[in-house]
């Protein structure tokens, strides 16, 4: 691929410069006093990020590590968790689940549709013993976005268990207040709205939540959320870390902060905005009915293969653009407008897909 490539994927997303020069300065060993404060570091910036004062956590791992992390320390065999899934993210909450052997209530979207509290109630109202509920901030695989402070306080009219949120995709992109809106365990990746590369993972952890990671017996190594809350007060990992991740995180984590949280997610609107006006304009329409920031995923015209038009675009133009998953495989493409996307790179996408696009009405 050229060096002029642009990423329009939902994550990973292109890197800041000073983040790629970052990564690239000589390694540190992580049982020093400097990679301790860099880790120290970011954890403290990740909780502005987070809108928290509840301790951070990191993994090495994608996302998808913090997913299992958070079952693993919260349940134990034959507990009754809940999953309200919205897309291809909550059903992956189920089959982390059912791996380790637990079958969770399910309350399934319709793909395209944001999880609707009314559902959340009754299915609280029949199960008084859900120990946890999963959510999604963003779905991905369809562009939702769930009004995640009216579901926490549907589940704490209704009962005491622990809320969980995916923000793997939302985090630094969309709206999220951690403390504000009583959300319990927040999990996210690196390489999304936190502009870094994939490999590292953060969650979030409420006081009240620890006492569940305390009593929780299913079983639990790498993972374990006691562990490394010990070593972080020491300023360290359990494990060798993705040392070099950590230092290209607390460089994106400072342009965070100099930015400003709250223009990031002003900025991420305003593309997303800017994008659904060219979709107007070319007459694509939105797939979502309740759409994110992060990205745009717009139907494509009956007859139009997706997936072979992305690949096109790829090859001919060096501009990555996402398509639909599992069933929506071919039917929708996903413009991702997170991190460090921009309006020309915006531009550059709405162009190659428009002289196709132009081609196909021909
Ligand atoms: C909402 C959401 N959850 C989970 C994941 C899984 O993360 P990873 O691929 O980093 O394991 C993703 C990745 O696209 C995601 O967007």
């Amino acid at each position: 691929m050229s060096k002029n490539a642009i990423m329009l994927t939902p994550g990973p997303t292109p890197l800041p410069p000073s983040v790629s020069h970052a990564m690239a300065k000589p390694i540190l060993h992580h049982r020093t006093k400097e990679f301790g404060e860099l880790f120290d570091f970011t954890l403290r910036e990740m909780q502005y990020v987070y809108r928290t004062k509840s301790t951070v956590l990191m993994m090495t791992c994608s996302g998808t590590g913090s997913m299992e992390s958070a079952v693993v320390n919260l349940l134990s065999p034959g507990d009754k968790a809940l999953v309200h899934t919205t897309g291809a993210f909550g059903d992956r909450f189920v089959k982390i689940l059912k791996t380790y052997g637990l079958f969770p209530i399910i309350v399934a979207e319709e793909w395209g549709h944001a999880a609707d509290p009314k559902k959340l109630a009754k299915a609280l109202k029949e199960n008084k013993d859900v120990r946890v509920v999963f959510f999604q901030h963003t779905d991905t695989s369809t562009g939702i976005v769930n009004d995640l402070k009216t579901l926490a306080d549907e589940v704490r009219k209704h009962s005491a268990a622990i809320i969980v949120v995916d923000s793997i995709s939302g985090l630094a992109a969309e709206p999220l207040e951690m403390d504000a809106w009583g959300l319990d365990v927040v999990l996210t990746g690196s390489q999304k709205g936190l502009m870094n590369a994939p490999g590292l993972a953060f969650a979030a952890v409420s006081e009240r939540t620890w006492k569940l990671v305390e009593t929780a017996s299913l079983p639990r190594f790498y993972y374990d959320w006691r562990t490394m809350l010990k070593s972080v007060k020491d300023k360290e990992t359990p494990y060798t870390p993705g040392v070099t991740l950590v230092m290209g995180q607390a460089e994106a984590l400072r342009l965070i902060r100099q930015e400003g949280i709250e223009n990031v997610w002003k900025r991420t609107a305003e593309l997303a905005k800017y994008t659904r006006a060219w979709a107007a304009r070319v007459d694509l329409p939105l797939f979502a009915a309740d759409p994110a920031n992060i990205l745009t995923a717009l139907k494509l015209p009956e007859g139009l293969d997706g997936q072979a038009l992305i690949q096109e675009i790829l090859r001919e133009e060096s501009i990555s653009i996402a398509g639909g998953q599992l069933h929506l495989k071919g039917k929708i493409i996903r413009i991702a407008h997170m991190g460090f996307i921009s309006k020309s790179d915006l531009d550059a996408g709405f162009a190659a897909l428009e002289k196709r696009l132009a081609r196909v009405k021909a």
